[in-house]
């Protein structure tokens, strides 16, 4: 799939089929992830990637809006080390970071017409427990992927989105 197409077929899948994903297929969502930019390089994410149904099964309890998590073929945590309080700036930039390296896999994925999911993290200790995260490490989000159980993905004519004219703001707001 191209870019283009990649971006408008790409949406939140949450039920997925049995199917594995290829392992070379699994190491390119990664790779993407790795090349995604980050302010002044500093790459501030590791990745754990998980197949194992029982490790899936449990990854999906930590957050309320993770129970995808359970159906994926795999999921990629994504781990970084937290700000400390009062440096805000350096807060949002990591997120802006992380966010990059997330949605440049999920284009991997809808790419390779895998489907692909957030899922937010409110359980810190389950996820470091489930994950084996060292202390001084946290779970951002984590992704799930696999082929869609609804339909596959395919091009979205109309986005669920604010029309362009309204967002879009020319030479100034
Ligand atoms: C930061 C962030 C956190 C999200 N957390 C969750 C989540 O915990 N569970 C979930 O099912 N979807 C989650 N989503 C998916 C959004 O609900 C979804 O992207 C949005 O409704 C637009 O739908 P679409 O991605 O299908 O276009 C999250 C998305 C983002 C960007």
């Amino acid at each position: 799939m191209e870019t283009w197409e990649a971006i408008r077929s790409r949406r939140n899948v949450r039920s997925f089929t049995d199917q594995p994903i290829p392992g070379d297929h699994l190491d390119e969502i990664l790779e993407a992830g790795r090349r995604a930019p980050s302010s002044r390089n500093w790459q501030p994410w590791d990745f754990v990637v998980v197949t194992s149904r029982a490790t899936l099964t449990e990854l999906s309890r930590v957050h309320a809006g993770a129970a995808h998590v359970a159906d994926a073929a795999a999921a990629v945590a994504v781990v970084a080390t937290p700000v400390p309080p009062g440096e805000d700036r350096r807060r949002g930039t990591l997120y802006f970071d992380l966010g990059q390296a997330t949605m440049s896999m999920m284009l991997a994925a809808t790419g390779l017409r895998i489907g692909s999911g957030h899922a937010g993290v409110s359980d810190q200790d389950l996820a470091r427990k489930v994950l084996g995260l060292p202390a001084d490490k946290f779970c951002a989000y984590v992704v799930s992927f696999g082929y869609p159980a609804d339909r596959a993905l395919s091009m979205i004519r109309h986005p669920d989105r604010r029309p362009l004219a309204q967002i879009v703001h020319r030479e100034q707001y």
